[in-house]
């Protein structure tokens, strides 16, 4: 299982990236924006922080400005992955961007349909929001359920399910039971992942039993 992280902040990716944890990057225009920094220096600095996959989102809405766009973006670095709306226009560069061998992660993904489309248009990862989903009221996991199951019906679609707007560690957790490929999950998200009160708990009861022994290791 890939863990990518969500986020635009390089201070935050070159932490995270410290862990050993970080497997790739995904961003977006709205992480873009809040960092008031230039896009293609953004991008062209993560991809050397962290050598897996890092997402950079297309504007164009056509799908001649999305492939310009993307061709643009691919020639930051070897490790770019062009992030497309699961759109008409957005498949039809995907799948010749896919061709020209880029990376391409299909964004936006809402349903199990829209899924099959991005893996018949040669996308590298499709982003599912489940976090969006479940605000509306829809059990965003079970469209990650559904997308897992169809996709390891056709061997031959190599798409792998990328989960997206994760909002807390559950999702992380039932992703990984579901058998996805990828989680992108915000840091503050993958900072709670390491928590468990019972850890902390143990820890200290450890270290004060030992501070009793009065050895050190080294
Ligand atoms: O990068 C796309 C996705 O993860 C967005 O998450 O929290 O804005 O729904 P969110």
């Amino acid at each position: 299982m890939k863990f990518f992280i969500d986020t635009a902040d390089i201070d935050d990716i070159r932490e995270l990236a410290g862990t050993g944890m970080v497997d790739g990057v995904t961003t977006n225009p709205s992480l873009v924006a809040k960092t008031g920094r230039p896009f293609a220096d953004t991008i062209a600095e993560i991809c050397a922080i962290v050598p897996g996959p890092i997402s950079a989102e297309v504007t164009a809405t056509d799908a001649d400005g999305m492939i310009a766009e993307g061709r643009k973006l691919a020639q930051i670095a070897d490790n770019v992955a062009v992030k497309v709306p699961l759109t008409v226009d957005g498949l039809r560069a995907c799948k010749t961007l896919s061709d020209e061998s880029t990376m391409v992660n299909v964004t936006l993904c809402f349903s199990a349909a829209q899924a099959i489309l991005a893996a018949k248009a040669g996308a590298t990862f499709v982003s599912p929001f489940v976090g969006r989903l479940d605000d509306t009221g829809t059990d965003g996991m079970g469209l990650i359920s559904d997308i897992v199951e169809i996709y390891a019906n056709y061997p031959e679609f190599k798409t792998e399910v990328l989960v997206a707007s994760i909002r807390h560690p559950m999702h992380v957790v039932e992703a990984a039971r579901l058998g996805a490929e990828v989680v992108t999950i915000p840091p503050k998200i993958l900072g709670q992942l390491y928590n468990h009160p019972l850890t902390d708990k143990g820890l200290a009861a450890f270290l004060a039993d030992w501070e009793k022994t009065g050895q050190t290791i080294l």
